[in-house]
């Protein structure tokens, strides 16, 4: 048995891969594969709806807002969306937590005046009520789950006056989500909800038309959103994934229970974590993600040995974040129970032959 803790792509549930391997073979009695059906067709139009009901569901969203489905990852997100939202020279606020907060940043630096109004200390986020949030940005930006040092805000922030947005590509649908506080929130699917190749933007309307920039088409949320995300050809079968994992979280009992099963799979790793000082945590507790768990041991070379050992059992793709290094395991929704308490009783048995 071969247990994958990757940041992506993350492992699908066993229900949902077997639905695939018959939607492969044949989508619902239409004579085509899911990966053959033509984007304009009914069939598809029909996945779409589905896809954007469930996620409605999921959400319990406001009438007021849309979803698109687009391409180019949450990294052409971190463009389009200052594109989108605000003129050139209009401030735009950004919370710098990490590593990915750190690439919005950059990106959007190109595109508007970007405003750092807070920043974290090693292990820590900046916590919502130290944001220096101002009346007149065109929004807020902040990344929910950062995902290299395994950051996560447990208090999603107030509403404002300004547009909060947020970058939840590592913790999107792994529980609940107050979207009527949020202008926009997006995320990439290859974490939690399927595969690569689909970025799910969902958006209220009011904020659809607030540029008066030229927007190349694909990445204009107003036209996008008229064309029912069809302005060029969306990724069909990264859409259908997602609707299988939509559908699959809905009959394991929506994001309370996703949340209740996230925080019982990294429990049983931050209870190894906090036992001594053999596993170091790098997140304070108070931030300490419920998806992205990351930690060093007592030296470098103790990191490899952990690795090499694992791998051999069978526990793969556990390296850390290039930038921050240790061992990071990420516990996205297709994470088994099972692979977890493979991988603490191997952190366990590690500790004991090699502290
Ligand atoms: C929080 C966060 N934002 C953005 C990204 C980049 O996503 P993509 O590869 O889809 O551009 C990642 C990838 O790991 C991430 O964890």
């Amino acid at each position: 048995m071969r247990f994958s803790f990757a940041s992506a792509s993350s492992k699908l549930p066993p229900e949902v891969l077997a639905a695939l391997t018959t939607d492969v073979v044949e989508w619902q009695a239409s004579g085509m594969s899911a990966l053959e059906l033509p984007f304009t067709g009914e069939d598809f139009a029909d996945i779409l709806a589905q896809a954007e009901q469930e996620l409605w569901a999921l959400l319990q969203l406001p009438k007021d807002y849309k979803v698109l489905f687009l391409q180019g990852g949450a990294s052409t997100q971190f463009s389009t969306l200052p594109m989108n939202l605000a003129g050139e020279a209009q401030p735009c606020d950004y919370v710098l937590s990490g590593h990915w907060s750190r690439r919005a940043i950059e990106a959007a630096s190109n595109w508007c005046n970007v405003r750092v109004i807070a920043s974290g200390s090693e292990g820590s986020l900046p916590e919502p009520a130290s944001w220096r949030r101002s009346p007149d940005a065109a929004y807020c930006h902040f990344t929910s789950n950062e995902t290299a040092e395994g950051l996560q805000y447990h208090d999603y922030p107030e509403a404002s006056s300004v547009p909060l947005i947020a970058d939840m590509t590592a913790d999107f649908l792994t529980r609940p989500i107050p979207i009527e506080r949020f202008g926009l929130v997006y995320a990439s699917t290859q974490k939690n909800l399927g595969a690569a190749g689909l970025t799910i933007v969902v958006v209220r309307e009011d904020l659809l038309d607030r540029t008066e920039r030229a927007v190349p088409a694909s990445l204009d949320y107003a036209r996008q959103a008229a064309a029912s995300s069809k302005v060029n050809t969306p990724p069909t079968f990264a859409i259908i994934v997602a609707l299988r994992m939509l559908t699959w979280l809905r009959s394991e009992g929506g994001l309370d229970a996703a949340a209740a099963r996230n925080i019982a799979k990294s429990g049983k790793l931050y209870t190894l974590i906090d036992e001594d000082d053999f596993y170091r945590g790098l997140a304070s507790p108070r931030d300490r993600s419920s998806v992205s768990i990351c930690f060093r041991l007592p030296e470098p070379e103790l990191d490899q040995l952990f690795l090499d050992e694992a791998h051999a059992s069978g526990l793969c793709h556990l390296k850390g974040h290039p930038n921050v290094g240790g061992i990071r395991a990420c516990l996205y929704n297709g994470v088994t129970a099972e692979a977890t308490l493979a991988l603490a009783s191997f952190m366990s048995d590690f500790k004991r032959r090699r502290g």
